[in-house]
């Protein structure tokens, strides 16, 4: 079927939105709590990536590091519990280079190290590679990270001082039965220098202490606290801990730039017509033209027709045929599951909004299909439909079905999208 004409009433809507959203952030003075003056901006090769894995998953989740490790470029190692075998070999190129862990069954004295293994390789990548290192960032073998956005966020930061970056975990319970305090593992945690350095010299000591422990981003958490650090959680850090169709989660994402994202095997594939393993690399076609945009939300209103669009940037566009205020878009319609058994509620870190079949509260909803620069220097973006909605028109706003929007066209600069401050980002949100 011809999208674009034919007998069918077919829209082709296009929005011009990414301009208006951020105009009245770039007239803002730069901040003068700037990072120190001596030192150039940081940039990717001031971070080094440590990530540990198994042998035995790396068959799989390789694709998922794949997907953002840029070879030659990206620093950093991949910590195996053994040597790789079978279809691993000849390494690949596209894949950080591997070591193996350090032995520390005699060190633990038990069998099942892989907590302390975790642990511990904060201080063999330290060992590994320290030269010029600002930040350490640690992650697990299926963490999907944003390095550009990375950058733009720690270079805020002065790396000399002490920082502990990390995030919650999105289910309640996982927080309260860890800790509220720890970076979750799996989203990535960023260490600047110097507690990289006090962290990798006390490292046994730190294992020793919290030998009774069990979890190695509770243990971490320990031991930079007893170095008198606490964590800042950062809101583009994603653990993920949860479960089924995360996608109306990926569509309200808060204003920061997203920095990682995890447990893409447990969840259903991001994209509904995709499987798993060509939805993360599509994801990141998006992100490779502008990772700054990534899953920004940016919400817009068709008076004429009294429809509300929540564009979640590179990812999905949802319709609605009312008027929706901004305060209650920005909270995701939980089609997700806990991570856990939850009795009751709060389950979730933040607001839910329960699907309907209330044609007035249902979108339409549309994903990302192609991404690309045009003549005239913008990028433009479209977007699918996913399903019918198979509901009537909203009534009660004018019965202005949008049934027949098949595509959505997304204009947005094709420069990075204005980075504030992260105090302006506190001040400004929402
Ligand atoms: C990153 O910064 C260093 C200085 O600290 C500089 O030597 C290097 O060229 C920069 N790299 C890139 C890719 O800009
Ligand atoms: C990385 O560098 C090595 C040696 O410096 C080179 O042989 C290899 O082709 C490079 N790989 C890529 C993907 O650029
Ligand atoms: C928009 O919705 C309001 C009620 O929310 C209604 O009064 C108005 O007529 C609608 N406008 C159009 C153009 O349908
Ligand atoms: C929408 O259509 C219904 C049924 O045809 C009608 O009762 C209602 O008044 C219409 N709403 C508006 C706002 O026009």
């Amino acid at each position: 079927m011809d999208v674009f004409g034919g007998l069918c009433r077919t829209f082709l809507i296009l929005l011009v939105v990414f301009y208006f959203a951020f105009i009245f952030l770039s007239k803002k003075a730069p901040l003068s709590t700037k990072t120190e003056t001596l030192s150039s901006p940081t940039n990717l090769s001031h971070l080094v990536f440590g990530l540990v894995g198994s042998e035995k998953a790396w068959h799989h989740r390789k694709a998922y590091i794949e997907s953002w490790w840029r070879p030659n470029i990206t620093r950093g190692f991949l910590f195996l519990d053994k040597p790789p075998t079978g279809d691993l070999l000849p390494w690949s190129h596209a894949s950080p280079s591997y070591k193996i862990s350090d032995d520390l069954t005699k060190f633990i004295n038990k069998k099942d190290v892989t907590a302390q293994r975790i642990i511990h390789s904060i201080m063999e990548v330290y060992r590994e590679d320290h030269e010029n290192l600002r930040w350490l960032v640690m992650g697990d073998d299926d963490s999907i990270f944003f390095v550009d956005n990375m950058v733009d966020v720690l270079a805020q930061y002065d790396h000399t001082k002490y920082y502990y970056f990390g995030g919650h975990s999105e289910f309640i319970l996982s927080n309260y039965w860890y800790s509220f305090s720890q970076g979750f593992g799996g989203a990535g945690f960023i260490l600047s220098y110097p507690l990289a350095k006090v962290l990798a010299g006390d490292m046994e000591n730190c294992m020793n202490r919290y030998r009774h422990l069990n979890a190695a981003d509770l243990t971490t958490m320990a031991c930079i606290s007893d170095i008198g650090v606490s964590l800042t959680a950062l809101k583009g850090i994603h653990q993920i801990d949860l479960r089924g169709d995360i996608s109306c989660f990926l569509s309200s994402h808060p204003k920061f730039p997203l920095m990682s994202l995890h447990h893409f095997d447990v969840v259903e594939p991001i994209f509904p017509s995709m499987d798993r393993s060509d939805s993360t690399p599509h994801l990141m076609k998006a992100a490779a033209v502008d990772q700054s945009r990534m899953l920004q939300q940016t919400i817009y209103y068709q008076r004429q027709s009294n429809w509300s669009f929540s564009i979640s940037w590179g990812y999905s566009v949802h319709v609605y045929e009312k008027i929706m205020p901004r305060s209650y878009l920005q909270y995701p319609i939980e089609t997700f599951r806990t991570w856990q058994r939850s009795r009751r509620p709060p389950h979730y870190m933040f607001n839910t909004r329960l699907p309907s079949s209330n044609p007035c509260e249902a979108p339409h909803i549309f994903f990302y299909e192609t991404i690309k620069k045009t003549p005239e220097n913008e990028i433009l973006t479209s977007f699918s439909r996913a399903w019918p909605r198979g509901l009537p028109a909203c009534s009660s706003s004018g019965n202005d079905s949008a049934d027949s929007i098949s595509r959505i066209l997304v204009h947005s600069p094709a420069r990075k999208r204005f980075q504030v401050s992260i105090h302006e980002f506190y001040s400004s949100n929402f």
